[in-house]
């Protein structure tokens, strides 16, 4: 099994230094990653949350009586909301997420909006085995994975991912948010924005390995680069060390020379038919998909056959 320390070991020894964008999220990470929901250039926090608003009745009827609801990386819950308040008597709502107590304050407040609503929250990386509450007898699973969290993955791992959730789900259905490919500058300016939330954000992996693994190093000596790539129809975000840098954790020392940067996320963006390709490859049906009148994000529903 490995873990952070061991994966950070790994990224620093290897000829690229490639890690997890998991790590982000600490307490730390996932408040400043909920402040870049709320930046002026962000665009896909704002747009999804109108598609979901907007379309809520629609997502209530495709998901049933009686159905557990499940998302994948829960985070602050707000999201969720929407199809909650509108959801037919659900069975229950389990939210998977690796920040436990993130996930636990976040439980605590939905609850009192929700006092009949039996919440089983799961602390669990969602991408490895994770073992659910079992599913309603009368009911179906319904998966919710927003945000576009799903372009973390390259799409090899997505495509294994997404087989998972369609066994996890079977018989149910999956409602997944997906960025679009669209104007670079668009995208430039959404993950380089003007505040610099963002760079916290990407230096808060560095921070977060030397508040919990005891990391030495200096992160001021790192820059925040993030840029498309088009021909991966990805968004790139680099540490790039200033200055040659010396990093020691448990022990052993690393260097980094200027310009060997550590790769800390990608974010792939897809055409609503690439994603759908994917979908069917992975044994999904597309049933509907909607997206905002400038085609910047989509929301697909997905059966899981059955
Ligand atoms: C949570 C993975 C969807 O890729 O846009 C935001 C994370 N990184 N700004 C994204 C993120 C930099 C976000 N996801």
């Amino acid at each position: 099994m490995s873990s952070f320390a061991e994966d950070l070991h790994a990224a620093l020894a290897g000829p690229v230094h490639e890690i997890s964008p998991k790590y982000f999220y600490d307490a730390e990470g996932s408040a400043l990653f909920e402040r870049i929901c709320e930046l002026p250039e962000y665009y896909p926090t704002r747009t999804e949350l109108a598609l979901l608003r907007r379309h809520a009745p629609d997502f209530a009827r495709r998901m049933g009586r009686d159905a557990q609801l499940i998302e994948y990386g829960a985070g602050a819950l707000v999201k969720v909301r929407l199809l909650l308040e509108r959801a037919e008597r659900p069975h229950s709502f389990v939210p998977v997420d690796i920040s436990g107590p993130h996930l636990l304050a976040a439980c605590e407040s939905l609850q009192a909006e929700h006092p009949a609503l039996r919440i089983l929250p799961v602390v669990a990386d969602f991408t490895r085995m994770h073992v659910l509450p079992d599913p309603p007898t009368d009911g179906r699973r319904i998966g919710f994975f927003p945000g576009s969290s799903i372009g973390n993955f390259d799409p090899a791992q997505a495509l294994d991912f997404l087989k998972l959730l369609r066994e996890e789900l079977d018989g149910g259905a999956l409602l997944i948010g997906v960025d679009l490919i669209k104007d670079p500058a668009l995208l430039h300016a959404a993950y380089n924005d003007a505040q610099g939330v963002t760079a916290r954000f990407n230096l808060n992996l560095l921070r977060h390995a030397q508040r919990e693994l005891g990391l030495e190093c200096d992160a001021n000596g790192f820059d925040h680069y993030a840029f498309y790539e088009p021909r991966l129809h990805r968004i790139e975000m680099h540490l790039l060390p200033r200055g040659p840098q010396l990093l020691q954790l448990q022990g052993r020392q690393y260097t980094l020379a200027p310009g060997e940067s550590l790769h800390t996320e990608n974010s792939y963006k897809y055409s609503v038919a690439s994603f759908q390709d994917l979908a069917r490859q992975a044994g999904f049906t597309p049933a509907a998909h909607w997206t905002d009148e400038r085609g910047w994000f989509s929301l697909h529903w997905l059966e899981a056959g059955g």
